[in-house]
């Protein structure tokens, strides 16, 4: 049941990684206000994500009311709608969350009629309680594929955002049941460890990513502060150049100007949101470096270079790691320089990152 939604990887906010289960209404109508104020929706977020801890009780009929902390669902997906933003909300199909609340266990088709009710844009769907998260691939992908078809039944549109970890190949399957982004890892957590093992290692099957289906190594965690500027920069270029999801797990409302910069740069942005929808990959590793490439659909290629060590390095990017023979045009995605030819090398500092595009 694939769907001709996300053509490229899809942008917002969500709460997990800040707030995590302490939520509420006014907190969320508070980061729509900020994703406007800030100028994020204008550089292209539009998902403003409620993750777990919304959910009450059901009432009689087995109807999914949100907790005391949400009063009026309808009225706070109008509220940010009427940012013109999307909103997006999360359930789990075993009987609880992984935080504990009511998960969508025999209720699929009756709680996805309520996430259309209420005026929602976006599920993520996870995978969590007891029998549910250590069952085989073929429970999972049923599991996945009711929610997603009673999804499509409601005839609203609605992302679909797959959270199973990765397991079972789901980038292979992950449109199938309706999908748009599969997470292909465990929690991303606010260091540089954890954010590069994931980036560079656990990112997903690059064969899987493209227009409509993409691998989602997790929300960022740019702006938490858990990392330096350089870390940072690392991040988002690993998940630009990944075609990766952006979606941010700051408070919007502190969202200071460096972090701002580094949110919003069109060049980096416009790699990630790049129409071809080519997740780019590692070409070249020499010593902490390692060099990636992503084709772009206007014939450039963008090349990250990362040093992974705890000391600067350097090294020099060549036409060969673009796949071109000669370069005419360089132009530094970060800062906008621009130039003829790449420089003899480039010294990178310590758990950071170059990021170029390049014409040949
Ligand atoms: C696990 C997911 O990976 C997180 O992103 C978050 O949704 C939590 N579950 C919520 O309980």
């Amino acid at each position: 049941i694939p769907r001709k939604i996300a053509a490229t990887p899809p942008m917002g906010w969500s709460s997990w990684n800040k707030f995590a289960e302490h939520i509420d209404d006014k907190t969320i109508r508070a980061q729509a206000d900020a994703m406007v104020s800030t100028g994020l929706r204008d550089a292209g977020y539009l998902y403003i994500n409620i993750d777990d801890g919304w959910q009450g009780k059901r009432d009689a009929q087995g109807v999914l009311q949100p907790n005391a902390k949400f009063p009026d669902m309808k009225a706070l997906t109008d509220y940010v709608h009427s940012k013109g933003l999307k909103i997006g909300i999360y359930s789990s199909q075993g009987p609880r969350t992984c935080a504990g609340y009511e998960g969508s266990y025999g209720h699929v088709a009756q709680d996805a009629k309520t996430y259309a009710a209420w005026g929602f844009d976006y599920l993520k769907y996870d995978l969590c309680s007891g029998e549910w998260f250590y069952a085989d691939a073929d429970t999972v992908k049923r599991s996945y594929y009711e929610m997603g078809a009673a999804l499509q039944a409601t005839g609203r549109e609605f992302i679909f955002s797959l959270c199973e970890y990765g397991r079972f190949d789901v980038g292979s399957w992950g449109r199938d049941v309706g999908g748009q982004l599969w997470r292909t890892t465990g929690d991303i957590t606010d260091d540089y460890p954890t954010m590069a093992k994931i980036g560079f290692d656990k990112n997903g099957n690059p064969d899987w990513a493209g227009p409509h289906g993409w691998n989602d190594p997790d929300m960022l965690e740019v702006g938490n502060g858990g990392m330096s500027a350089d870390e940072y920069k690392t991040h988002m270029t690993l998940w630009a150049m990944s075609a990766a999801p952006l979606m941010m797990g700051h408070d919007l409302r502190e969202t200071s100007p460096e972090t701002l910069a580094m949110l919003t740069n069109k060049r980096v942005i416009a790699v990630d949101q790049d129409a071809k929808g080519v997740q780019g990959k590692a070409v070249r590793k020499v010593g902490t470096m390692e060099v990636w490439a992503k084709p772009l659909a206007d014939g450039r290629v963008a090349l990250a270079l990362f040093n992974r060590g705890d000391a600067a390095a350097s090294l020099a990017l060549t036409a060969a790691d673009a796949g071109l023979s000669s370069i005419s045009k360089v132009e530094d995605l970060w800062t906008g320089t621009a130039s003829g030819k790449l420089p003899a090398s480039y010294s990178v500092p310590a758990h950071g990152a170059v990021m170029v595009s390049v014409a040949g």
